[in-house]
């Protein structure tokens, strides 16, 4: 943490002014996932509302997106940001699909959704100045590429989330719950990308993203929360859904290559690996989904192990040597 007096990954006003100094380390990053899910019930619905109410466009107006110029992001960070940017870029998408479920009935998710859609835009916006800045694609251009790009198979996403909507009520809680994995994954990815590309502007410009992505990760982990305290059956279909079709922000999106590189760019070291297990323990802590482990189990299958169909033969010899030392250690 930076010193200033306030909870770990608050979405709440930096006490001493909306824009403080930039730190000169970005290790404030590190531990800066929280969870919501310790908060009174009672409270629920104020919260929500002052989440809601606090929603707005990114402040950039005083990011000094020249200092890329003079001191231009590695290529490696820089590889991670295109993957961001599209990411945020691609928000309205995932709307489209949530939107054709019963969640769309619930204006309470409707109000924050509409808030996190334009949050998300404008995240999406400053990332796209920062590769702007260093020459690059970026915005509707970048985006509409991407989307060309997307595979047949995404048409179908709507239908396919209105017939698991028609089967079942708990979907929105499925939703809320793997909103909360998402944020508190974009929130840890965030700040790894900040501490490892050590750059001021950046990690200034991250911080405020992160701060925002916090007011997402208390809406989704409150609504995941009540949801999943309230019903054992939507306790089993979460935690089923989650275990057998969580992946990263992003993948089905973005080419495979880049999913894998980000994982392991971001997660696969010392410092890394301990953010996938906040990750872990934070959802580990609602209700009914202890032990799950999704984040450090998707660092394992991404970074640690080549893909079949991206490995050379060479990659896939030496993984299977790996694995059969490793069995016979086991033994
Ligand atoms: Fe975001
Ligand atoms: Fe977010």
């Amino acid at each position: 943490m930076t010193g200033v007096a306030r909870p770990e990954g608050s979405a709440g006003p930096v006490p001493g002014g909306a824009h403080p100094p930039v730190p000169p380390m970005p290790r404030f990053f590190e531990g800066h996932i929280r969870s919501a899910v310790g908060r009174r019930r009672g409270a629920v619905t104020t919260d929500i509302d002052s989440l809601i109410r606090r929603s707005g466009r990114l402040e950039v107006d005083d990011i000094d997106f020249g200092a890329f110029g003079r001191h231009p992001l590695d290529a490696d960070t820089l590889r991670c940001l295109r993957y961001m940017h599209d990411v945020e870029g691609h928000t309205a998408c995932y709307l489209r699909d949530v939107l054709a479920t019963r969640a769309h009935r619930d204006p309470q998710v409707t109000a924050f959704l509409a808030c996190w859609c334009y949050e998300e835009h404008w995240h999406g916006e400053a990332l796209a100045q920062v590769l702007a800045a260093h020459g690059e694609p970026a915005g509707r251009s970048r985006l509409a590429a991407s989307r060309r790009r997307l595979p047949r198979r995404d048409a179908f996403r709507p239908v396919a989330f209105t017939l698991a909507s028609a089967l079942t009520p708990h979907i929105v809680a499925v939703h809320m719950t793997w909103g909360a994995v998402n944020e508190w994954a974009t929130q840890a990815g965030y700040g790894r990308l900040a501490a490892k590309a050590r750059h001021p502007v950046l990690s200034e410009l991250l911080r405020r993203i992160m701060r925002q992505e916090g007011r997402h990760i208390d809406f989704y982990a409150l609504g995941a929360r009540q949801r999943l305290a309230d019903s054992a059956t939507a306790r089993r279909l979460t935690r089923f859904a989650l275990r057998r079709y969580w992946a990263p922000v992003g993948a089905g999106v973005m080419p495979e290559s880049e999913l894998r590189f980000l994982v392991a760019h971001l997660f696969a070291d010392g410092e890394g690996r301990a953010a996938t297990q906040r990750i872990d323990r934070l959802v580990g802590r609602l209700p009914g989904l202890e032990g799950l482990h999704l984040a450090e189990a998707a660092v394992d299958r991404l970074a640690c192990r080549p893909s079949t169909q991206t490995a050379s033969p060479v990659e896939r010899s030496m993984y299977q040597n790996r694995q059969e030392k490793e069995q016979r250690h086991a033994c």
